[in-house]
């Protein structure tokens, strides 16, 4: 159990009781299930990452078994300093510790990301939301917002059935890497297989180059 007290004072937060520390952690966030393109190439992307540098691999798959909307508990339990949280504020509290917990045990973070009308998944954002928490992942000083997460390389998997380019349309892109930089996570790389509803060949260019990066990033 996390405590207000422990998020007002910044302690040091290690990762939830009985979770192994991870050095690898894949978050896969697309809702078709066995279908999505982004799950399978970043759950092979983590899995080879893993392997190769003997690192345990922890999973969170918000696709399947997404987060609750944030609610005025989280927002109390997280934000307001309040220390006798009621069953529910930590609930919340304790659900979002949970994905920060992985989130800082982790060395290598692989995000699968499907592109749902024009955007992240709702899922995707609700890992956001959960991780952003204040003094724990990113702070706000005299100077401006500094992110609390650094030292974490991150690799996002998208797919998506049109190709975007840095035009408008995606969405996701540019909002991941700015929420994700909010926090600390700088280092990031996106695998982008894009045009997939644009017919057999382009399918196999998409997603030959993005084999061709994972092999190499793996190797
Ligand atoms: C509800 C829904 C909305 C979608 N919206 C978009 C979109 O805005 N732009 C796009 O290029 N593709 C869109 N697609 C296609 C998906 O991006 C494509 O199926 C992709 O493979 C999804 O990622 P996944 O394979 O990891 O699930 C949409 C698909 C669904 C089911």
């Amino acid at each position: 159990m996390v405590t207000n007290e422990q998020i007002k004072t910044n302690t040091a937060l290690v990762a939830p009781r009985g979770m192994p520390m991870s050095n690898v952690l894949l978050v896969t966030t697309s809702p078709r299930g066995g279908d999505s393109v982004s799950t399978k190439l970043a759950a092979e992307l983590a899995a080879r990452l893993a392997k190769k540098s003997g690192a345990s691999l922890v999973t969170r798959d918000v696709g399947a078994k997404p987060l609750p909307h944030i609610d005025v508990d989280f927002v109390v339990a997280t934000r307001s300093g309040k220390t006798d949280l009621s069953a529910h504020e930590k609930a919340a509290l304790d659900r979002g510790m949970e994905i920060v917990g992985e989130v800082k045990a982790a060395d290598i973070i692989v995000i699968g990301a499907a592109l749902i009308n024009f955007n992240a998944t709702t899922n995707l954002k609700g890992w956001v939301d959960h991780l952003a928490i204040p003094r724990q992942t990113f702070q706000y000083g005299a100077s401006g917002a500094e992110g609390l997460v650094t030292g974490k390389k991150v690799y996002v998997v998208t797919a998506s059935a049109g190709a975007y380019g840095d035009g408008p349309g995606d969405y996701l892109k540019p909002w991941l890497t700015y929420a994700l930089g909010f926090v600390g996570m700088t280092d990031v790389e996106f695998i982008r297989v894009d045009a997939l509803a644009y017919g057999p060949e382009a399918v196999e260019k998409s997603m030959a180059a993005a084999a061709a990066r994972i092999e190499a990033i793996a190797a």
